[in-house]
């Protein structure tokens, strides 16, 4: 049987094995962050609701499933938190490369942080300012100019609200939490399964021994001591979903750096795509690099279409390739 029809079963991964080598040695680092931030109390919940949505895909040998990462991530700096650090994103990028995977017919398990944009209702900011009242009816109506956009809206997100589900998070340790949940969740799909991490995580957090109980007073300096937040990309790729494909993205402010982090962390965690962008051009342009090396630029030309749209397709054709090129179960034996 071909690794594209097997079970939930384990895969035997194909990553170069410095890699999978250096994943157990630093194993200590994540473990030790799991071990000072806690489970979000929602955490069993949402895992056993991952569980269900992925084996009702399994079955169908054909199915993938893609889980994308969106939005920013909170950092505590109180146990009854008060204050935290948060990031820019707003999940624009994550929200509609959904869209664009759910017209592609995969499955999504959508993991963002709440509060930020979601697939379809991101097109409608205000609900209020769409309606109008009608007095005949004592009713209201969708204003005329806006029935046909919010139709067409409408009649997407009917067509594919049950083929993806939302998780929801806050916090750094609660993305990491989730995600770490749902790519063992995702590893029975082997190379089936995406893993599309869109959201945009924070490298320092406060452990919780390091932390105060209550809100910090104001009659003296704080004094916040951040701790690095080891990069998940290693265990993620060599020893959760080790079979998965896996695509990130890859920030910068400076785009001397850009190609040399891209390239840098492909040959660090030996995933499959690095999709490159700066904060100020992320909507207009995106490079993509693979691990081979290969290095593309996705311009968006037109200000009616989203990059999502293209980064998606690229994307889903490099998922097929990496499908198709996977040695089957007897092969990796
Ligand atoms: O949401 P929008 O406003 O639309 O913006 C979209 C975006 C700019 C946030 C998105 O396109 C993007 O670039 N997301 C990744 C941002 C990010 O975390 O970049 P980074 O260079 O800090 O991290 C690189 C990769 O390492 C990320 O895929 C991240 O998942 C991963 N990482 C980060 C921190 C950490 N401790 N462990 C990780 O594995």
């Amino acid at each position: 049987m071909s690794e594209q029809g097997k079970s939930c079963a384990s895969f035997s991964p194909v990553k170069a094995q410095s890699a999978s080598d250096m994943a157990k040695e630093t194993g200590g680092q994540w473990n030790e962050f799991f071990s000072s931030v806690p489970e979000p109390a929602h955490f069993q919940e949402s895992i056993a609701a991952v569980t269900k949505f992925i084996s009702s895909k399994q079955a169908d040998q054909s199915s993938r499933v893609v889980m994308v990462s969106s939005g920013g991530t909170t950092v505590p700096l109180e146990q009854l938190t008060v204050r935290f650090v948060d990031n820019f994103s707003s999940g624009t990028r994550g929200a509609a490369s959904t869209e664009y995977f759910l017209e592609r017919d995969y499955p999504v398990i959508f993991l963002y942080r709440a509060k930020s944009l979601q697939p379809y209702s991101r097109h409608i900011p205000s609900v209020l300012d769409l309606l109008e009242l009608d007095e005949t009816s004592a009713g209201v109506n969708v204003k005329s100019a806006d029935v046909a956009r919010t139709r067409l809206i409408l009649e997407k997100y009917m067509k594919n609200k049950s083929s993806y589900l939302m998780i929801t998070y806050e916090t750094l340790g609660d993305y990491l939490w989730l995600l770490k949940g749902i790519a063992q969740a995702l590893d029975c799909m082997g190379p089936r399964a995406m893993l599309y991490l869109a959201a945009a995580v924070s490298d320092f957090y406060v452990p919780i021994h390091d932390m105060p109980e209550h809100k910090m007073q104001s009659d003296r300096k704080p004094v916040i001591e951040f701790s690095l937040v080891p990069k998940m990309l290693l265990p993620l790729a060599n020893i959760w979903a080790p079979n998965a494909f896996i695509v990130s993205f890859k920030l910068e402010t400076d785009e001397d750096l850009l190609l040399p982090k891209a390239l840098q962390a492909l040959e660090k965690y030996q995933h499959d795509i690095v999709v490159a962008n700066l904060l100020t051009t992320r909507k207009k342009w995106v490079t993509l690099v693979e691990r081979t090396g290969k290095v593309t630029k996705l311009v968006n030309s037109t200000e009616d279409r989203d990059i999502e749209e293209l980064i998606v397709n690229t994307v889903v054709d490099k998922h097929t390739e990496y499908i198709i090129g996977r040695p089957t179960a007897q092969e990796s034996l």
